[in-house]
């Protein structure tokens, strides 16, 4: 029996690798900055061709499917989630990294169904580290299995966090406060390297134990969701409750033990929803 959602799978992996390479060939060029929402959310004329590319290919394989894409949401398409096949794209996850060339850059592709993560794909294209899922099946990084690293004890965790300039003076030093009292559990350290897709698939791959975030959006979050799930890690929401893909809100862990210490150390800010605003 044919299965559909693997020959979407294996399609999302060619055009991933066209994209990657793409926003390689770039990098070598100049690279001309435009602003979105604020002085630090920037976005560049990649990040639009790149997008173009991906859901142009697929379109015309699945014209039926449903698109939710970064840069089409900036340009005002919505970015409610309905139970048809979808895709959610974040051409470069990482696009301030990208235009410092800072080596952690992604393409990020989650595909649900009925509003489930079916797949995802991260292809960190610098690195050249295509990781792929798909619900059940496991989670590989170049086709080799990987796994979280199983660690319980939070106090000999790295622990993963964006910081990001918040025009809230409130979230700010809620923001600052959150990362001062996970530093003095003490942890092993705290890292930020500037991709949340890339964030997941560092604690799907063992290299980190944790990741929190408030303030991404589904396409930064929806293949690496499938990635870190499907690795043996924990996913849930800020609060402890489920991982909720519109939410905007993560915690992502090698253990159920460090995701609920995080919850209890994580003081929480309103970010809004993805299918209900655009920040
Ligand atoms: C960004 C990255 C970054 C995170 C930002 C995201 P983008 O995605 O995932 O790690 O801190 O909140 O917006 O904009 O480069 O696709």
């Amino acid at each position: 029996m044919s299965d559909t959602w693997q020959e979407c799978m294996d399609h999302c992996v060619e055009v991933t690798k066209t994209a990657g390479k793409m926003i390689r060939d770039a990098l070598q060029k100049d690279i001309a900055i435009m602003q979105k929402s604020s002085p630090v959310d920037l976005v560049t004329e990649t990040d639009q061709k790149v997008e173009q590319l991906i859901i142009s290919s697929i379109k015309e394989k699945y014209p039926t499917h449903s698109f939710i894409g970064e840069e089409s949401v900036a340009a005002g398409s919505t970015s409610v989630l309905t139970d048809n096949p979808t895709w959610i794209i974040d051409p470069i996850d990482g696009t301030t990294n990208f235009v410092h060339r800072f080596p952690f850059v992604s393409v990020s592709i989650g595909f649900t169904v009925k509003k489930e993560i079916e797949f995802g794909i991260v292809y960190s294209c610098i690195e050249d580290k295509m990781y792929t899922a798909r619900k059940g099946k496991g989670a590989f990084c170049n086709g080799v299995p990987i796994k979280v690293s199983g660690q319980e004890d939070i106090s000999k965790s790295l622990v993963l966090t964006e910081m990001g300039f918040k025009s809230d003076p409130e979230q700010f030093k809620t923001m600052l406060g959150n990362i001062r009292t996970i530093l003095s559990i003490p942890v092993h350290g705290i890292r930020s390297p500037g991709s949340a897709a890339v964030n997941m698939c560092l604690v799907a791959c063992g290299a980190a134990d944790a990741y929190y975030h408030m303030g991404i959006h589904c396409w930064d979050m929806a293949g690496g969701a499938a990635v870190v799930t499907e690795a043996g890690g924990v996913i849930i929401d800020i609060s402890g409750g489920p991982f909720d893909l519109m939410s905007r809100r993560l915690i992502v862990a090698s253990s159920r033990a460090i995701a609920e210490r995080l919850v209890k150390e994580i003081t929480e800010f309103d970010v809004g929803r993805d299918d209900t605003e655009h920040k």
